[in-house]
């Protein structure tokens, strides 16, 4: 079903790249979602990706209790751009976001950080996360990896009775700027950790938080009682969900399920899985507190937390009801948005 609010494609007029704004629904308000850098087989596959992402941006917020909506720029470059071509990309999307008026601000994504949003900030002011010595919340990963702990633990007080992490085995796959954070907190928290990630000067962090480093298949296959996806989306297929060994699944990657029916696969096998979209709300939620409504850290942290009992929500819904978490997610945001 179509139902995106509206989609600009625009040839840059600085750089000649195709430059992709998705507003999905702004039905709760001014629409938010990172702006994707990256290189794509064709620019068709960059739209695919702006209609999907904004389409999740929208469910994020919606369960996030945000009085936004969801959308998603997308820069669909042939191949790597050198710093000229990367400034003019940056100040086109400035400039189509502007010329959107205010119903879409942007922020950072994969293949753009902080320092990108100044760029694209010398064109519009609807943008999140600049640095904070430039006014803006910065990186977005601390927020994301401490709402994520909140969701694991009201995944252990679903799965085992208790929110206690401590004693608890984790697989974190990715230990990138979200998943190293994670893995450091959960470490101090005193749960047991198998790590992953392809880069292997990775490994040093996984030495330092005395995790076990296994490849990335060991990992997603461990015998732990939560896997913590945080690297790419589409981790879990039937194959793979074949394959697990866990209790639990529950991280920070956007778009985990290669189709939505996965989801149907892991409730039959009993696993416990945790809708990416209300586990990685963390980033979205400190940005929009702090650059939008001005909150103290106090503030920030109870509604980090709060990402918790909208996944207990969720969790009791789907056992009462019999379903899946992401039908009772589904519910709840038809509820909000419509
Ligand atoms: N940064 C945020 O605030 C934020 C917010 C919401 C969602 N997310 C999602 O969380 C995930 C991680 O984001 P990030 O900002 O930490 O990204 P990142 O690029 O900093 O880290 C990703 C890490 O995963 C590793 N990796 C890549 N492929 C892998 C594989 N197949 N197996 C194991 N490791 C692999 C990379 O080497 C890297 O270390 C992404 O899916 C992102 O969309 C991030």
């Amino acid at each position: 079903m179509f139902s995106h609010e509206r989609i600009i494609i625009r040839r840059g007029p600085e750089s000649g790249l195709p430059i992709i704004v998705a507003v999905h629904s702004t039905a709760l308000g001014q629409a938010l979602g990172g702006c994707r850098l990256a290189v794509y087989p064709d620019w068709a596959d960059g739209l695919a990706d702006a209609l999907r992402l904004s389409a999740a941006m929208t469910d994020k917020c919606a369960l996030a209790g945000l009085p936004n909506g969801g959308g998603k720029t997308v820069v669909a470059l042939s191949s790597p751009p050198d710093d000229a071509m990367r400034q003019a990309a940056l100040h086109d999307v400035g400039t189509v976001i502007e010329d959107l008026g205010g119903i879409y601000a942007t922020g950072p994504d994969v293949g753009t950080g902080p320092d990108d949003m100044v760029t694209i900030g010398s064109r519009t002011g609807n943008v999140f996360c600049r640095p904070t010595s430039a006014g803006g919340s910065g990186d977005s990963s601390p927020g994301t990896a401490v709402g994520t702990v909140a969701a694991l633990r009201a995944v252990c007080a679903a799965r085992f009775g208790s929110p206690a992490l401590d004693g608890r085995s984790f697989a974190v796959l990715g230990l990138g700027r979200v998943g190293g954070r994670v893995a450091r907190l959960l470490s101090e928290a005193g749960a047991k950790l198998v790590v992953a990630d392809v880069d292997p000067a990775r490994r040093a962090l996984a030495d330092e938080v005395g995790a076990t480093w296994a490849t990335p298949d060991e990992a997603l296959t461990a015998a732990v009682d939560v896997v913590v996806p945080s690297a790419l989306g589409g981790v879990l297929t039937p194959a793979s969900v074949a394959a697990l060994r866990c209790s639990a699944v529950a991280g920070p990657a956007n778009n985990q399920l290669d189709t939505p029916s996965t989801a149907d696969l892991l409730h039959a096998r009993g696993i416990l899985w945790a809708p990416d979209y209300v586990v990685s709300a963390g980033g979205v939620i400190a940005a929009t507190a702090v650059e939008l409504r001005h909150e103290t850290p106090a503030q920030v942290a109870a509604r980090l937390d709060g990402i918790g009992d909208t996944l207990g929500r969720i969790f009791a819904m789907a056992a009462r009801d019999g379903g899946t978490p992401s039908t009772a997610a589904r519910t709840l945001i038809t509820q909000r948005v419509g």
